[in-house]
């Protein structure tokens, strides 16, 4: 069979990851994904501070890249939105299949991307924007697509997490723990979209979108951060048995008139020490799935980091690998548009 080629744009904290694992487990992942899933080129903005690389794959021309004969899937960790969205939306309309980890990107420009993806028949995959390593999307998209989910609640920051469990633990200053976070390669490229909440909130219209069946812009979600958390409050919520996580909650909501919308939000919540969320430490996240069938059902697991996330592109990359064997494709998205959506700031 005819080897998946695979354009990897970004190779830093997941993408290194993504290419190591890629090389390292070929024969593995060919037997999983039934063909040889083979990189045809890397692009990153300087080359030449890449010499752990084969310099034959190397480029700074990812534009060119996406688009290219020998590429049937397009793998994006590089971040940011242009011009990836451009980058993207090129290899869709090409017919490449797409796995991204940039949920920044979805959380605007989805409607886009789906669309793209369905005019062309290609996949779009993203498993790895949400909760890092945890299989969170997928459930979402696939096994719960039967169920009516109501509730969506959890912590999806792992930057956001590190940092408060070590204030809670330690005592330790704000500023030396997100230079750490930084450091072990959670943080995003500007930190203040982790501790502005920024990052969380593009996850939670992320996930109300999928839970909902509906359209949720990042713009749309109520956001706070973590900036004016101080040791103080900690030592506060403490002496009250509580702690401090900042939480996503996304729900549908049925005001008195019995009209249903969908409310999605993000801010620090003190949460009793008993709370199955006050033990998330570190960049851990945990997200409870709300669903009139299923129950309650929680998805706990590394949030953040160059090998997790790289876990769940490569899952991704191998869907993709499986469907382009079957001859199908992956859940498409493009046709929601279902509940409206609560303005911001209304719970
Ligand atoms: P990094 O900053 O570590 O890596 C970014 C990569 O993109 C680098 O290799 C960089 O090249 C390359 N790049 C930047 N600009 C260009 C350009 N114009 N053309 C080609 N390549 C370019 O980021 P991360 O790996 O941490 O994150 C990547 C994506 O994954 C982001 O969307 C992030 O939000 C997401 N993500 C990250 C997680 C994490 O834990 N880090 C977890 C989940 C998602 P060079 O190496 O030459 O600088
Ligand atoms: N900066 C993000 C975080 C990376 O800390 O959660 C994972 O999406």
């Amino acid at each position: 069979k005819r080897a998946i080629r695979v354009a990897l744009l970004g190779c830093g904290t997941v993408g290194g990851e993504v290419a190591r694992l890629l090389t390292e487990q070929a024969a593995e992942l060919a037997a999983r994904a039934g063909v040889p899933v083979e990189l045809a080129g890397i692009a990153v903005r300087r080359p030449d501070k890449h010499p752990e690389l084969p310099p034959e794959l190397l480029t700074a021309d990812a534009e060119k890249l996406v688009t290219s004969d020998d590429v049937d899937v397009v793998v994006e960790l590089v971040g940011g939105i242009e011009p990836v969205r451009s980058w993207l939306l090129a290899a869709l309309k090409a017919g490449k299949s797409v796995v991204t980890a940039n949920k920044a990107l979805l959380a605007e420009h989805s409607a886009d991307l789906f669309e793209a993806a369905d005019a062309a028949g290609a996949d779009l995959y993203f498993e790895a924007a949400v909760a890092g390593a945890i299989p969170l999307l997928r459930p979402l998209r696939e096994s719960l697509a039967g169920d009516r989910i109501t509730r969506v609640m959890g912590i999806v920051n792992g930057t956001t997490n590190y940092i408060l469990s070590a204030m809670d633990s330690t005592g330790a200053g704000y500023a030396e723990t997100l230079d750490e976070a930084s450091w072990l390669g959670y943080a995003e490229a500007d930190p203040t979209a982790d501790v502005d909440g920024y990052d969380a909130a593009s996850k939670a219209a992320i996930l109300a979108s999928l839970a909902f069946h509906t359209r949720v812009t990042a713009a749309d979600v109520h956001r706070e951060g973590i900036a004016d958390v101080t040791a103080a409050d900690l030592g506060a919520a403490r002496l009250l048995g509580r702690t401090v996580k900042l939480l996503a909650i996304c729900e549908r909501v049925t005001d008195d008139d019995g009209v249903e919308s969908v409310s999605a939000r993000v801010h620090p919540v003190m949460i009793p020490r008993s709370h199955q969320l006050a033990g998330v430490g570190g960049a851990f996240n945990a997200v409870y799935v709300e669903a009139d069938a299923a129950g309650e059902l929680m998805f706990y697991g590394q949030g953040a980091g160059g090998a997790p996330t790289a876990s769940a592109v490569l899952g991704d990359l191998v869907a993709v690998a499986r469907n382009r064997v079957a001859g199908g494709r992956g859940p498409r998205e493009s046709a929601h548009a279902a509940l409206p959506v609560r303005p911001m700031g209304q719970t």
